[in-house]
């Protein structure tokens, strides 16, 4: 479903995901491990306030694997605990519950020393922007399939708290919180990534925007992928070239600007070109 973020919108999803927060001892911050500042919502601090924080950097399965660590580092240079995780297949989303843990673990101690013997699971709130993974790891931790609330602020239902494990509750229902989109990057890489439908921005300019990143950053794969001698530093050369490797001609026997546009952008998301960060630390603008 494509999203309406107005104004209203935001207002009251800061406000629900606040609500929640009266119930939870942690957050869960969502990001996409390959645009983790462009998967992030920009009020994000604002609105957790001092909340304690885990970052998670999901879909590290298709991130490039030493991005994702300069990331964990950057965030904990912030005084941040970042995890790379894949919530589809599961990895490091074991760690979470301990993590957790360790997060409050102060407050935790305060309530013991309060006299409260056996102090209840640390509950957890999951926080990200649509298509970031909210839902998959929901599942994931549950252990079973829980039905996904539509992706608009103001659509509830009864909360109720998931068991994960005996030391960990979740809430059912996520956070949604909106992406930075008053910045283009921001909207090209969310494109790039699969987190914005392609109806949103035009494919030949998700593309553009992808090859240039990839001719600067990753240029070996695209030789590699579409058997290239070079790469031509004019963008329509290079959709000509990839074009003509490919096959994606017009009847009239031109490039088919769009046909290479979609081969790209669908390489990209099926890790055809390899695993692709589109944001690193040392390369923040
Ligand atoms: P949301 O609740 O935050 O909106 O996101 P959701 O869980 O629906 O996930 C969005 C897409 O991202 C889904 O793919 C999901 O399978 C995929 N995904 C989630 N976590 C991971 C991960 O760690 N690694 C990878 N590789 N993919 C992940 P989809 O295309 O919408 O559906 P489908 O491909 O699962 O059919």
């Amino acid at each position: 479903a494509t999203i309406q973020w107005f104004p209203g919108h935001m207002a009251k999803a800061k406000r629900e995901v606040q609500e929640k927060l009266k119930w939870i001892d942690v957050a869960f911050e969502l990001l996409d491990a390959r645009v983790p500042m462009s998967s992030r919502n920009p009020m994000i601090d604002e609105i957790l306030g001092q909340k304690p924080r885990l970052v998670l950097l999901n879909k590290a399965d298709m991130a490039d694997e030493a991005v994702t660590e300069q990331w964990i580092r950057y965030f904990r240079e912030q005084g941040k605990t970042a995890i790379a995780i894949d919530a589809q297949s599961g990895t490091g989303v074991r760690q979470l519950a301990a993590a957790a843990k360790e997060m409050v673990k102060d407050k935790f101690a305060k309530m013991r020393a309060k006299g409260i013997k056996n102090p209840r699971p640390v509950r957890a709130l999951i926080v990200g922007i649509p298509n970031v993974g909210k839902s998959t790891l929901i599942n994931r931790l549950a252990g079973r399939h829980i039905a996904k609330t539509g992706d608009k602020p103001g659509v509830t239902k009864a909360q109720q708290w998931i068991k994960v494990g005996k030391e960990m509750e979740l809430l059912d229902t996520p956070g949604i919180l909106w992406p930075k989109f008053e910045d283009e990057d921001v909207g090209y890489k969310l494109a790039v990534t699969g987190a914005i439908k392609d109806e949103i921005l035009n494919g030949q300019d998700v593309a553009v925007y992808a090859l240039r990143f990839l001719s600067a950053h990753y240029p070996e794969r695209l030789l590699s992928r579409y058997d290239l001698d070079d790469i031509p530093a004019d963008i329509i050369a290079l959709f000509e070239a990839i074009g003509r490797r490919r096959g994606c001609l017009t009847a009239g026997g031109g490039v088919d600007y769009d046909k290479v546009a979609e081969i790209v952008l669908s390489d990209i998301r099926t890790e055809k070109l390899g695993r692709l960060s589109f944001e690193a630390p040392a390369l923040r603008t």
